[in-house]
């Protein structure tokens, strides 16, 4: 039991070890198309920013995804059921978890799941001091890999798995699928609450992932700043620039980091050559059609039993449930 008393909570710590960051940013500036993991952007300086994106006027996801929940919260707590174990993905600050857990009967346990350790830490100590009967229990983890849940986890419980924030629009289609048939397997076949985002005005669109307060810009050069700090690189930040498409064809906003003139960039004892112009692709958010994305989930294992959106149709979160 947690009982809130001040006491840190106990943490599962798979955090990514330097190496992995360093293998995976090496190989992705080696690709003909240079590319970063956009799991990358999460240092504690990246969800700080993240949190403030969720405030710029532009970016509408967070506050429709708040105004769907406020609305219909106790609709999804009565379709998950009592007694839920809640595993939520990429938890960041755990914004959106107080409107769900309050109207659940009796959840069983909360267990968050980040890449950005401090940040999670933080999180689930303010979410434990609100909910003080509920047990707590975070997880440090690159969720795109396997990752046990803690041991203390009633395995009868039933599980359910909470995605808000359109991070599954991060994936391409067929990883989100393979993160979907994780979600099934570490949920035991419960069901799954997660925000997709959906395809509207390419104007909308393109604001949100470039406002004009320019966070999401500094959000995206942070990603050089976490590489110089832990891979000993050079970057130059004042030498790239932040840009955000429409990707008409595969239906995702792409964001990118533009080389502004040719350089020579050293991590560790390698060198990467950009030319002026040239791009590092750095996060993709993919936007669905309620019909796409049931397509995407059914060979997951899962049948989308509820969707809720707002009253512009921007957004929606769905229940999925096993496809039995
Ligand atoms: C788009 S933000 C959403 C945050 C929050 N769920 C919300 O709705 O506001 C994505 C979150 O997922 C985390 N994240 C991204 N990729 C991850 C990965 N591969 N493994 C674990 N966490 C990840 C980030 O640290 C961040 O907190």
């Amino acid at each position: 039991m947690n009982k809130y008393d001040g006491t840190p909570l106990e943490l599962t710590d798979f955090s990514v070890e330097t190496d992995v960051f360093r293998r995976d940013v090496v190989a992705g500036l080696r690709n003909r198309a240079k590319s970063l993991p956009s799991k990358y952007l999460y240092d504690k300086r990246g969800s700080e920013l993240f949190d403030a994106i969720c405030e710029a006027r532009d970016y509408y996801p967070t506050r429709t995804e708040i105004g769907i929940m406020k609305r219909s919260a106790p609709e999804m707590a009565r379709a998950i059921g009592p007694g839920a174990v809640v595993i939520e993905y990429g938890s960041g600050s755990s914004l959106k978890t107080p409107l769900l857990l309050e109207p659940l009967e009796k959840p069983a346990a909360y267990v968050p799941v980040d890449i950005s350790r401090e940040h999670l830490v933080e999180a689930a100590e303010r979410i434990s001091e609100r909910f003080q009967d509920l047990p707590i229990m975070p997880v440090c983890a690159d969720f795109t890999r396997p990752f046990d849940l803690p041991e203390a986890l009633n395995a009868k419980a039933p599980r359910t798995a909470f995605f808000p924030g359109s991070t599954i629009g991060n994936f391409t289609p067929s990883q989100a699928q393979t993160l979907l048939r994780n979600m099934y397997d570490e949920t035991n076949g419960g069901s799954v609450l997660l925000g997709v985002d959906l395809k509207k005005d390419v104007d909308v669109l393109e604001r949100a992932y470039d406002d004009s307060e320019g966070v999401t810009a500094e959000f995206n050069i942070n990603l050089l700043e976490h590489i110089n700090r832990e891979l000993d690189a050079d970057f130059d930040l004042d030498a790239f620039e932040h840009r955000a498409v429409f990707n008409e064809e595969l239906s995702r906003v792409e964001m990118h980091l533009v080389s502004k003139k040719r350089q020579v960039v050293t991590i560790g004892d390698e060198t990467f050559s950009f030319e002026p112009d040239e791009t590092i692709h750095t996060e993709n958010s993919h936007k669905y059609t309620p019909e796409k994305f049931a397509e995407l989930a059914k060979p997951a294992g899962w049948r989308v039993a509820k969707i809720w959106t707002d009253e512009k149709n921007y957004f929606s979160i769905q229940l999925l449930v096993a496809d039995k």
